[in-house]
């Protein structure tokens, strides 16, 4: 079955839909708590189950986490609660809503659904996708295999984390104008064109909904550079793409070197299950 639940763990909100793996669409209305004060991982833990319990769909269930996640562990807390570093979050998840749960980083999630269902839907080569909002999250997808946790946005550039100088939140508390973030958001890209040279950059997160102020201001030598398309679903998608087995199997790559218990628990059952009931609750998407 195609149909798998996602769930996007965002500052504000924590959004999850059922989505059509085949199509990456939704298939069925969004449902969005308020993220907890703090975001530690017991509030998040609630929520999540919360919003599992709400949907009703049977089978495994893809999460996004920003920060590092490697062997359903989340490993890095640059803009959360520090509870998270270290943490067996696909174990926690998974037994508070007795379903099987996969965590991804965000940006990863974000980049699968792009470069799959979105704006670079049939490029071959090397895709980046950024994502600036309050960090800068990062994907790089070649021929439509990911390579996960990046981490771009930590790339040290004037003196500092690209992501304090040239994500969204950096242009609030600048006050800068539109053309001298993209004047910040161009010097960060030229320096990853000059180590990664993609074929295409996807700029998404919260400034893809502006694309019209910052396209004309961004420029790069060689890469093309486009707006990302999936918006706010981008992560939601991402998610369910890769609990469903459709994105390339990560913890599979990652488990070869692990101990063989591992490896067997991590592979087990990575097949959703998802019914009939998922299908009843195909709806318009927002
Ligand atoms: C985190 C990344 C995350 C990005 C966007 C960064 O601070 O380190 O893991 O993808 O923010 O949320």
């Amino acid at each position: 079955m195609s149909v798998i639940l996602g769930i996007d763990i965002g500052g504000s909100g924590i959004k999850g839909a059922p989505v059509d793996t085949r199509t990456g669409k939704l298939a069925g209305e969004r449902w969005r708590i308020p993220t907890p004060e703090g975001a530690a991982p017991d509030d998040v833990k609630q929520v999540v189950a919360e919003l599992v319990a709400h949907f009703g769909l049977p089978g495994a269930v893809g999460v996004t986490f920003p920060g590092i996640v490697q062997r359903g562990r989340t490993l890095s807390a640059a803009n959360v609660h520090p509870d998270w570093v270290g943490l067996d979050a696909d174990a926690l998840f998974s037994e508070a809503t007795g379903h099987e749960v996969h965590l991804i980083n965000d940006a990863d999630a974000a980049g699968l659904a792009e470069a799959r269902f979105g704006a670079g839907q049939g490029v071959q080569g090397t895709v980046m996708v950024l994502t600036f909002g309050t960090g800068i999250g990062s994907a790089l997808i070649h021929n439509g295999v990911l390579i996960p946790n990046t981490e771009l946005g930590h790339l040290w550039l004037r003196d500092k984390h690209a992501e304090s100088w040239a994500s969204d939140r950096a242009r609030e508390l600048d006050d800068l104008n539109w053309k001298q973030w993209s004047k910040r958001a161009s010097t960060y890209l030229q320096h990853l064109e000059l180590l990664f040279s993609p074929d295409l950059f996807i700029i998404g997160g919260g400034v893809s909904k502006k694309a019209d102020k910052w396209q004309d201001h961004l420029n790069v030598e060689r890469s093309r550079v486009v707006p990302a398309t999936l918006l706010n679903e981008a992560g939601i998608i991402g998610a369910a793409m890769m609990a469903a087995g459709n994105a390339p199997d990560l913890e599979a790559q990652l488990d070869s070197p692990a101990p063989a218990k591992e490896t067997t628990r991590k592979t087990a059952g990575r097949k959703p299950a998802a019914g009939k009931a998922a299908a009843k609750k195909t709806g318009k998407g927002d």
